[in-house]
């Protein structure tokens, strides 16, 4: 185990929040000379293995590799962009991967159900005092074809594990991400309380559309009847909704 480091910055979080969940971010910035112990590569692994799925269908397979296998040179090889920069200075990788045929029976949940696994695998490393970057650029069919995958097992994304480090050894570019302001959408883009969130049912579609987006912003209220459970009543959409609708489905500059 290795102590728990502070980040650049707690998350700024609206309430408080788990300080594991708090002080999660995914740096770039590794420290090229820790090694992680099999046992705690192990621990994330578990993690990821007891994550829920869908009818327990567990549809994911992972492939884990330490700096200074040949797996690991493998997978740093199949990186794309930017992440051949900072990426191979991890301690490990895990890929995960998807198994449709596992979760043939709950097809729609298979990449939900990975992204659960990935998660807990992620609280689990912060937990042991090491940060996490989840990484989609890279070649799957790289990492298929170096470690002879069977067909109908995705390579759909992979976590690099390690511990921050802010030294000058880290490349100047790699810094200056990790230093930039991280942030989130407003709450109120992304969540609606049960005050508002049931005149969903009335409130006028056109908001769905990106093309009626503008239109939207300029949309009235509209008046609404509840179906027959809860019992009936009317009332005016909140001027929260129609924000709120133009915000989930409008490209703005937010995405
Ligand atoms: C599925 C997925 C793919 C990602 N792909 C990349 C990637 O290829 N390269 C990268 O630097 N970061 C990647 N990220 C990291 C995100 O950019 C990062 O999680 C996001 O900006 C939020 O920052 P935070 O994790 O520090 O809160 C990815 C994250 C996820 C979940």
């Amino acid at each position: 185990m290795v102590p728990v480091l502070a980040t650049p910055a707690r998350n700024l979080t609206r309430t408080p929040i788990a300080p594991l969940l708090a002080d999660r971010w995914s740096p770039r910035g590794f420290d090229e000379n820790h090694q992680i112990s099999r046992d705690d590569l192990l621990s994330i692994i578990e993690a990821a293995r007891w994550a829920p799925s869908a009818g327990n269908t567990q549809p994911w397979a992972f492939i884990a590799a330490r700096r200074g296998s040949a797996e690991f040179d493998a997978i740093a090889a199949a990186l794309t962009g930017f992440n051949q920069v900072w990426a191979a200075r991890s301690s490990a990788f895990i890929v995960f991967s998807t198994v449709p045929a596992r979760g043939a029976k709950m097809p729609r949940w298979v990449e939900y159900d990975l992204g659960q696994a990935a998660a807990s695998a992620t609280v689990q490393a912060e937990y042991i005092g090491l940060s996490t970057h989840q990484m989609g650029g890279f070649s799957a069919d790289a990492i298929r074809s170096a470690f002879n995958l069977p067909e109908g097992v995705n390579p759909t994304t992979v976590m690099a594990l390690g511990v921050y480090d802010d030294s000058e050894s880290v490349p100047d570019e790699v810094q200056q991400r990790d230093l930039a302001e991280r942030h989130r959408l407003p709450l109120d883009q992304v969540y609606l309380d049960e005050s508002v969130a049931s005149q969903l049912f009335f409130t006028n579609s056109t908001a769905s559309s990106p093309s009626s987006c503008q239109a939207s912003k300029t949309m009235t209220p509209v008046l609404g009847t509840k179906p027959t459970w809860p019992p009936r009543r009317s009332f005016t959409a909140s001027r929260k909704i129609v924000p709120w609708l133009t915000a989930i489905t409008c490209a703005s500059g937010n995405r």
